[in-house]
């Protein structure tokens, strides 16, 4: 759903919706809202020519958000022929002043930068704010503002501190909001995208996850035509849509790896073999490759570090492993938007590099494959659909994720074998507990983490000086933000005295409540 690699003329659907990126951290959120509302959606570059956008035959576009200000003198501009194509423009934030700023409007700078949720009054509840609540809540996040509007311009809903916060071109379909209807605190926000879509760019609303993989499908073949493509398989859900996607679309052509890392939960390897190999029939390799990372890891205890040895070990042994497979030219990855996003990947290029994904950033730079993320527009809720779709076994669609460091990630500081096996019997006690108090569905990632302190402690008649192990458990929709799980007292109770009374060198148990953002939900 990415502009590159559809060709605009050959895409099958009569309904498409185009996302202009200029660079939020929500963009991708823009397009998916509109997919929920059952229409089509891309993102595509900000600059886009209007002759371009003629050849997608869009229903609707759409001028997502950005962190610049539209009159500093590098920020990113549409080209203003857009306006002029007759199809319907909904301007968001940046967008929003873009759209303003071509038709001339006063777009000006605000003393204080306004961050959070805001009360909205609607004035005109037809076209876009059909059938919205009059006062409704909204989320703010800008700077800048469409100070004054001009004669073509009227206004359609005011906060306490933006008047213009939804405004309306008074002859043509062009609307803006300054506010995001793409976030979950903006409540009614998918309200307001259903009502572009249908009332104003006249769609039906007839997408759907299985046209998204027959699109996929078709895409796959006709990039790597008769070429194998290797798959790095680990078992959890990413990488097990993005092997049946394959799967479907190129048959015994994929090969998939999976490497034990040595960095993998316990009787991991062991659930991954006889899952593949009882629901799939791909060409299942499983590579014994502990000792190499462990080798790797050694000795270092940097975050960034320890996700670049393992990547680029990940790659090294791919590329050996695959040299003994014909015709392996791609290598396919179930790269997720969060993961693009959050490695500073995005559209516009300039979104913050958070943490290094190793599926995304690092990658070496002579990677001898060309890469294949049939995933990398959708979110996670949207994997597990296709995975329905694709009829993966529901104990696959519902796993939590697991990063590719694996416990890594979760050895906080150097890792070790003997840290990895007391983590690996607090993580199971953990899941354990959690699947036996029916939690697992309901919460999206619990995990143990091993950290680097010791504490005291008192068993029997004698002093213990020994590891400390968190517990996370948190809730999220799309792994961007993410709440912590409010497990019950009890259920954490049975967790901490399991943990502490069978696990030896563990003498404290902490539950992690930090929410993402500001903390990540990975602690390295
Ligand atoms: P953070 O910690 O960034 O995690 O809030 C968001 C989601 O991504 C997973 N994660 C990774 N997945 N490779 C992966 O494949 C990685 O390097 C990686 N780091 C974090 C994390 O478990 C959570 O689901």
């Amino acid at each position: 759903m990415n502009a590159q690699p559809h060709a605009a003329a050959a895409h099958p659907y009569d309904e498409v919706i185009l996302v202009l990126d200029f660079g939020s951290q929500t963009t991708q959120l823009i397009a998916r809202r509109i997919r929920e509302v059952g229409v089509c959606s891309w993102m595509v570059a900000p600059d886009i020519s209007a002759e371009e956008v003629r050849r997608y035959n869009p229903k609707g576009l759409v001028l997502s958000g950005g962190p610049a200000s539209v009159y500093v003198g590098e920020s990113p501009h549409c080209d203003p022929k857009i306006f002029d194509l007759g199809i319907p423009v909904l301007g968001i934030c940046y967008g929003m002043q873009e759209t303003c700023r071509v038709f001339g409007c006063d777009v000006a700078g605000s003393e204080h930068r306004e961050f959070g949720r805001a009360l909205l009054e609607i004035n005109d509840s037809t076209g876009l704010l059909n059938a919205i609540p009059s006062r409704t809540t909204v989320w703010m996040s800008h700077g800048d503002h469409v100070q004054g509007l001009d004669a073509n311009f009227e206004a359609l809903a005011s906060t306490a501190t933006c008047t213009h916060a939804a405004v309306r071109h008074r002859e043509r379909p062009i609307y803006a909001v300054q506010f995001h209807p793409e976030v979950t605190h903006t409540p009614h926000g998918v309200d307001i995208f259903r009502n572009f879509a249908y009332e104003i760019c006249g769609c039906h609303g007839t997408w759907r996850m299985a046209d998204f993989m027959t699109e996929e499908i078709e895409r796959i073949r006709e990039r790597v035509g008769k070429s194998r493509v290797v798959c790095g398989l680990s078992g959890g859900v990413d990488s097990s849509v993005a092997a049946a996607l394959l799967a479907n679309a190129i048959g015994d052509r994929l090969s998939c790896i999976f490497v034990d890392n040595g960095l993998l939960r316990k009787n991991e390897r062991q659930l991954v073999e006889s899952t593949f190999r009882d629901h799939f029939d791909v060409d299942l390799h499983v590579v014994d490759a502990a000792a190499q990372f462990l080798g790797d890891l050694a000795g270092i205890d940097d975050p960034q570090e320890k996700r670049r040895r393992i990547g680029h070990r990940f790659i090294d042994i791919f590329k050996t492993e695959s040299a003994h497979l014909d015709d392996a030219h791609f290598l396919a990855q179930g790269t997720l938007y969060p993961d693009v996003i959050e490695s500073g990947h995005g559209h516009a290029g300039n979104s913050a590099n958070i943490k290094l994904h190793h599926n995304v950033g690092g990658l070496p730079a002579e990677l001898g494959f060309e890469l294949v993320e049939p995933l990398r527009d959708l979110f996670k809720d949207e994997v597990r659909q296709l995975g329905e779709v694709l009829g993966l076994p529901q104990q696959i669609i519902w796993r939590h994720p697991f990063p590719g460091p694996g416990l890594a990630v979760r050895v906080l500081g150097e890792v070790t074998e003997p840290k990895l096996a007391v983590l690996r019997e607090c993580d199971e006690i953990l899941l354990e507990e959690i699947i036996a108090a029916n939690l697992y569905r309901s919460t999206s990632q619990v995990f143990a983490v091993l950290l680097p302190v010791q504490s005291v402690g008192v068993m029997g008649d004698g002093r213990t000086y020994e590891n400390v192990v968190a517990i996370r458990a948190v809730e999220t929709q799309d792994f961007m933000t993410a709440d912590w799980a409010r497990i019950p007292f009890d259920v954490l109770a049975t967790i901490s005295n399991r943990i502490i009374n069978e696990v030896r060198g563990v003498n404290r148990v902490v539950y992690d409540i930090s929410s993402k953002p500001p903390a990540t939900i990975e602690w390295e």
